[in-house]
């Protein structure tokens, strides 16, 4: 448990709270959170604080197309598959201080832990910065850990726009060039093993008492736009039969859809998180209506069978509107490795901590690493399970047992 022991709690969380300073926001009622896009100027910035303490932890750094950034611990045996660690450093718009960044900068600390502690190991260990995994502001999320795995390319994405018409090819380029300074290195890889560091984002752990959720899985998600288009018309003077009301008809659609996902064992996720409308007019007949859906389940089946009831659902509960359906994500359920959940498990019981075994209700970078290498999850319990909300929060003794865990799963998957 060599690494372990070095892992230092204040200037862990002391990055932690300065990252959290870039992007800070306030809850309702004024918790501190993060509003961090990815590609943003923020991004740019927190990327650089990032690169600073690489540097000062004596990693090598590289960025891919895809802008994933990669800290790199040498090996032993420098040709070895490196062993690789980290998760994102974006944020939800209304987000919070742990959800990503946390496992990005508990790779650096456990890497420098184990540095610090005079280990050498025979694999490389590389820490990496996924980029967009939230997809708040380019949809969908896990853009970066998809070029990766090699599923889709950079340029599939490029013609993707955020809320101002900007690009995501344009966005990456702008990155891309602000950090020509960098070394650039190939798109994807081999990695020898995979494990990703992150707060629960559910209240089990908290609950339990426990320290340590080995993660056993993450459900399969699907993500679809729906644009339904009809007619404008004056609101005053249109006779309802006659209108051709985008809005009524996307409310149509979404009941036929909540009949469609309905699931007595609630083990189904089903939401529609963002509608958009046009005219958007308070006296005009909409003529566009587009509606996300996010879907979730743990069986593939399931995952199939339901999805690809989506467009003809919808289809047949329109009234006269045109309807178009986008799937912009399909993330198969993962099922992680027994070698890496056992890493993890012993490693957290030789600190002592407590801990179970937990799936992902959320989903991560780590569900694109796992067609790659052995690939696991590390939870650490967060307040009450909230995320993706300001109030997010794990202790700074939470924080640092979770990163000791990950120094010793890393120490020994590097020694193999
Ligand atoms: C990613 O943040 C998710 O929605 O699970
Ligand atoms: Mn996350
Ligand atoms: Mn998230
Ligand atoms: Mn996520």
């Amino acid at each position: 448990m060599g690494g372990a022991a070095s892992v230092q709690e204040s200037r862990h969380w002391d990055r932690l709270m300065a990252m959290a300073a870039l992007g800070a926001i306030r809850g309702a009622d004024g918790e501190p959170g993060v509003n961090r896009a990815c590609l943003t100027e923020l991004d740019r910035a927190a990327r650089r604080l990032l690169i600073g303490w690489a540097g000062e932890a004596g990693l090598t750094v590289s960025v891919d197309a895809a802008a994933n950034l990669f800290l790199r611990h040498e090996g032993t045996d420098p040709d070895a598959a490196p062993v690789l660690t980290g998760s994102h450093m974006d944020s939800q718009p209304n987000g919070g201080r742990f959800d990503g960044i946390w496992g990005v900068l508990a790779g650096l600390e456990a890497v420098q832990a184990i540095r610090e502690a005079g280990i050498a190991t025979k694999r490389p260990i590389e820490v990496v910065a996924w980029t967009n995994e939230e997809g708040g502001r380019f949809a969908p999320g896990c853009m970066g850990s998809m070029s990766y795995n090699g599923c889709k390319r950079p340029e599939d994405f490029a013609a993707v726009t955020d809320a101002e018409g900007i690009t995501f090819g344009d966005a990456l380029r702008a990155l891309l060039e602000s950090e020509a300074d960098i070394a650039r290195r190939p798109l994807g890889g081999k990695p020898f093993a995979y494990v990703e560091a992150h707060i629960e984002q559910g209240p089990v752990l908290e609950r339990e008492g426990l320290d340590i959720g080995v993660v056993t899985g993450i459900q399969g998600s699907r993500w679809f736009t729906v644009t339904i288009t009809g007619e404008t018309a004056h609101a005053g003077t249109a006779p309802l039969g006659l209108r051709r009301d985008a809005v009524q008809d996307m409310v149509r659609a979404i009941e036929a859809l909540n009949r469609l996902m309905a699931d007595p064992a609630d083990i189904l996720r089903f939401t529609v998180g963002r509608v958009e409308v046009g005219p958007n007019s308070s006296n005009t007949v909409a003529d566009r209506a587009v509606f996300s859906i996010d879907f979730r389940h743990p069986d593939a089946g399931v995952l199939t069978e339901r999805g690809d009831a989506i467009e003809p659902t919808i289809r047949a509960a329109v009234r006269n509107c045109d309807v178009h359906v986008l799937e912009r994500f399909h993330a198969l359920p993962a099922v992680f490795d027994p070698m890496v959940r056992e890493a993890v498990s012993r490693a957290a019981s030789g600190l002592g901590y407590g801990q179970r075994d937990i799936a992902s209700g959320a989903f991560h970078d780590a569900q694109f690493m796992v067609p790659l290498c052995p690939t696991g999850m590390i939870f650490i319990p967060c307040r009450k399970g909230i995320s993706h909300n300001p109030a997010e929060y794990s202790s700074p003794e939470q924080v640092a047992k979770g990163t000791r865990v990950l120094a010793a799963t890393l120490e020994e998957l590097a020694a193999r």
